[in-house]
C-alpha cells in the first residue's frame, strides 16, 4: 500500500508535497507528479501539504479516480514516452530530476 495522486494534481502541479516528502520519493512529470510505490514508506506527510487535495491513500481513493493507482505505478515500472527503459526506483527526485513526461493515459486526460 502506498499514497497515491489523483486527478487533482494535473495541470496543477503545485509540488508543495515534494518539500514535505522526507524520502524524495515524488517524482515531477510533464502535466502531473507521481509517488513513486517503492520508495514511499506511507508517513503521509505530503498529503495534507497538497492544496487541491490531490493526494490520498491508495485504498481511499475517490470514485473514478482508481485508475491513478495503476498509473502512479506504471510511471515507474513502464518505459515512458520516448525512452527505452523504465525509471524503476532512481532513489530520490531532486537528483533525478524533472521526467518532463507523463504516462499516456495522464499526457491525454482531459479534466
Ligand atoms: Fe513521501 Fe508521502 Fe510517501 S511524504 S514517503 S510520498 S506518504
Ligand atoms: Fe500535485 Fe498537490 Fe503535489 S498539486 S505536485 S500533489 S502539492
Amino acid at each position: 500500500m502506498t499514497f497515491v495522486i489523483g486527478a487533482d494534481c494535473v495541470d496543477v502541479l503545485d509540488r508543495a508535497c515534494v518539500e514535505e516528502c522526507p524520502l524524495d520519493c515524488i517524482y515531477i512529470g510533464d502535466r502531473m507528479a507521481y509517488i513513486n510505490p517503492d520508495e514511499c514508506t506511507d508517513c503521509g506527510a505530503c498529503e495534507p501539504a497538497c492544496p487541491v487535495e490531490a493526494i490520498y491513500y491508495e485504498d481511499d481513493m475517490p470514485d473514478g479516480q482508481e485508475v491513478f493507482v495503476a498509473e502512479n505505478r506504471r510511471f515507474f515500472d513502464e518505459p515512458l514516452p520516448g525512452r527505452t527503459e523504465a525509471l524503476g526506483a532512481p532513489g530520490g527526485a531532486f537528483r533525478f530530476g524533472k521526467a518532463g513526461v507523463d504516462t499516456p493515459f495522464v499526457a491525454a486526460y482531459q479534466r
